[in-house]
């Protein structure tokens, strides 16, 4: 038996063949058109035919697998098939399953993304052993997924559990959802990007210019982090800052849940723990609450990388 998942990204549309122990054995991915006019048609098109190739490149027919699960980076209502709404996508109310039927005829599942990423770091990752978690994803935009007791928790309405949109600096900068001063606006790839060109401007000496060839626009997260460990002052602080509330966020979350494991996910999980992980860690036990009690709340980092909103979607009917 196998399942098929696809994790739509800010950037790009991932689709993998998954079988049942949760090993994704092909693979397809293409870039997504953001701008496109006719976003919802193109967007369902271009899931169908990801979907067609890989099960074409691997001599499997629609009959092969049970349904297509889809992982959205936003709300959705997979009971009535709707992709509902995307702060950093052009989707309002998508009718996401018609639209993709009317290319292929098979079910479909509907997640969202960061909660497929949990479903599937619960299943075969970092949160395998543990019956409550919560998963933290940092990429374009933040999302989060709970695990508790077993299960996933979605809310009454399947909306939950959109821990990005927590307000980290009230009165802050105007976040995709339309409040200002959600985590996602400084945890998120793009805010670490948006504070460190913020504070390269007041340090033309910062390594950060030579590592982006002299252009703002070429800073990503992962230039941020390889200036700190050369230790460049004005990334440091601005690694500072965000570690800083990227620890607001987690304590948020333990606080309100204590679950056993929080898992960093997304792009940004990827760096070294030396300037990740372990300032955190540093930054978050001390303040939790629960400091005088046991077993405490860890944070670790996720084990399937960008492959957890696969496998999750995958699973999301299994
Ligand atoms: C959305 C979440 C999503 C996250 C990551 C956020 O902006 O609100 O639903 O999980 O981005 O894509």
């Amino acid at each position: 038996m196998y399942y098929l998942g696809i994790d739509i990204g800010g950037t790009g549309l991932k689709a993998g063949l998954v079988d049942e122990a949760g090993t994704i054995i092909a693979r397809k991915s293409v870039p997504v058109d953001a701008k496109h006019p006719d976003f919802d048609h193109y967007l369902a098109e271009e899931l169908a035919s990801l979907t067609k190739q890989l099960l074409f490149e691997n001599d499997l027919s629609v009959n092969d697998i049970p349904y297509v699960g889809i992982g959205v980076p936003g709300p959705c209502d997979d009971k009535n098939g709707l992709f509902l709404f995307a702060p950093n996508l052009p989707v309002r109310n998508m009718e996401l399953r018609r639209l993709f039927q009317e290319q292929l005829d098979i079910p479909v599942r509907l997640g969202n993304d960061a909660n497929c990423a949990a479903l599937g770091e619960y299943r075969v990752g970092a949160g395998k052993q543990y019956s409550s978690m919560v998963l933290i994803t940092l990429g374009t935009g933040v999302g989060t997924g709970i695990i508790l007791d077993g299960k996933m928790w979605t809310g009454c309405n399947g909306v939950g559990a959109e821990g990005g949109h927590m307000v980290v600096r009230p009165g802050g900068l105007e976040c995709g959802c339309g409040r200002k001063g959600c985590f996602e606006v400084y945890a998120s790839a793009s805010g670490l990007i948006r504070m460190a060109v913020e504070q390269m401007r007041n340090d033309k000496d910062s390594l950060l210019w030579s590592l982006a060839d002299g252009a703002e626009e070429n800073v990503t997260g992962r230039i941020v982090f390889r200036a700190a460990e050369e230790k460049d002052p004005t990334a440091e602080k601005v690694l500072d800052e965000y570690i800083d509330v990227l620890s607001e966020g987690c304590l948020d979350i333990i606080n309100l849940l204590q679950p056993e494991v929080v898992v960093l996910g997304g792009g940004i999980s990827g760096a070294s723990d030396a300037l990740l992980l372990e300032p955190l860690r540093e930054r978050t036990y001390g303040r939790d609450m629960a400091k005088y009690s046991l077993p405490k709340t860890t944070i670790v980092k996720a084990e399937l990388g960008n492959d957890a909103g696969i496998i999750g979607a995958a699973f999301l009917g299994a």
